[in-house]
């Protein structure tokens, strides 16, 4: 079986390629063109993540790179080497993206919504009429700040926290209205937000919370003493809107890259369904002000209205505004299908201060965290 993966480079996208290559003998990257290194960089991702060295020596026979752009048309192939491609493969797994919150709109749907055509359109073209496993986010429900979100539930009815959302949306309505067109099946997988404790590395991709270490350097620079024992009277107060009572669902990326390996082994050939890959327990915002509080000599409070008098820390300590919607969010995430396919899927991991810390302090020795 010939299966392909695109985003292979990314942080969800290299915990996919090394499930992938424990059951499959080779696996097509369908990489970034112009990056450049996909082949040293998922071999630095499996030397970091403790993969044993006779898999890590095997990589450069068992994955085969092809450069793609995305945002082209035929993924920036030409018509023969873009008909040859689709024509050997089996199954397409569409992970890459961009997943910058605070990018422009027109950017995001470049790679996000016509990147997901692209593919479809090489799925469409394959005469092994090869399957489409479709990396979509839990964020697709928008600004839907509380209640349930559902696994069927597709709409914009609450509009969009940021553009982001809006454009993973969007290509989650082209695959849906792809599989009814052609009934070919696709599965497609809403993951929350993800998250690790294998430390940083300047060879890794960025972890989705980095923007809070920004606000850790931002407070430095902004004149907060350093020091791990800052006594708490002198550690400036940082204020950041959000619902006290707010809460995220914050999901071990290693265990969502075994999850959706698993649904894709489980899921009927024929059908189309969406999944709701997710942690059984949410993280409390404070939880996230904690973590600030633990990296950055600063104490740090969320408050239910932004402060009309913000304090020059305060006003650069928004530095992801796309992403401080999210602190007022006490919406659940609802992975019925998943247990009902998989049956309970406890993470095995505990995502709390330690786990959060460790995976962004750089130079800590790690427990990548076990499979579900
Ligand atoms: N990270 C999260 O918390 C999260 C949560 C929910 C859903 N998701 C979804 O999960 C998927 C993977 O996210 P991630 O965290 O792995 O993102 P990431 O770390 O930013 O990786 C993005 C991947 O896409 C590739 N890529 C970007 N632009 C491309 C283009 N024009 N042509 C070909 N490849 C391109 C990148 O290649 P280079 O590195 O070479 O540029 C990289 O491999 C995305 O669809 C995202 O929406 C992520």
């Amino acid at each position: 079986m010939r299966v392909a993966l695109t985003g292979a480079t990314g942080f969800l996208g290299l915990r996919l390629a090394r499930e992938l290559l424990e059951q499959h003998g080779s696996l097509t990257v369908l990489a970034h063109a112009g990056s450049g290194g996909a082949l040293g960089r998922v071999t630095r991702f499996m030397e970091l993540s403790g993969a044993p060295a006779e898999s890590v020596a095997e990589l450069p026979h068992r994955l085969r790179i092809v450069e793609t752009d995305l945002a082209q048309p035929r993924l920036g192939l030409s018509d023969e080497a873009f008909g040859r491609l689709a024509d050997e493969l089996d199954v397409i797994w569409h992970s890459a993206g961009n997943i910058d919150l605070d990018d422009d709109l027109a950017n995001l749907r470049r790679v996000n919504v016509d990147g997901t055509r692209h593919v479809l359109e090489l799925a469409a073209a394959g005469a092994r009429r090869p399957v489409v496993r479709h990396i979509s986010t839990a964020f697709v429900g928008g600004a839907q700040r509380d209640g349930v979100s559902y696994e069927d539930e597709l709409a914009d009815a609450h509009g969009f926290e940021n553009a982001y959302e809006r454009s993973k949306y969007e290509a989650e309505v082209l695959v849906r209205a792809w599989a009814r067109a052609t009934g070919r099946p696709v599965l497609v997988m809403r993951p929350s937000i993800l998250v690790t404790d294998l430390p940083p590395d300047p060879a890794l991709p960025a972890h989705p919370l980095q923007f809070v270490a920004r606000i850790v350097q931002a407070s430095l620079r902004g004149g907060a003493l350093t020091g791990a024992d800052v006594p708490d009277a002198l550690r400036p107060l940082v204020r950041l809107k959000g619902h006290p009572h707010g809460h995220l669902n914050l999901m071990p990326v290693e265990s969502a890259a075994t999850v959706m390996v698993r649904l894709a082994s489980r899921t009927p050939s024929g059908t189309a369904g969406t999944y709701h890959v997710v942690h059984d327990h949410d993280v409390a915002v404070t939880t996230l002000a904690a973590l600030v509080e633990r990296l950055a000599p600063v104490r740090l409070r969320i408050v239910e209205e932004k402060p009309d008098d913000p304090s020059p820390l305060e006003a650069v300590a928004d530095l992801y505004p796309g992403f401080t919607p999210y602190l007022g969010h006490r919406r659940r995430f609802d992975d019925t299908r998943v247990r009902t396919l998989l049956g309970p899927v406890p993470s095995g991991v505990r995502v709390d201060l330690d786990y959060l810390a460790a995976g962004l302090s750089p130079g800590r020795t790690v427990s990548t965290g076990g499979a579900p």
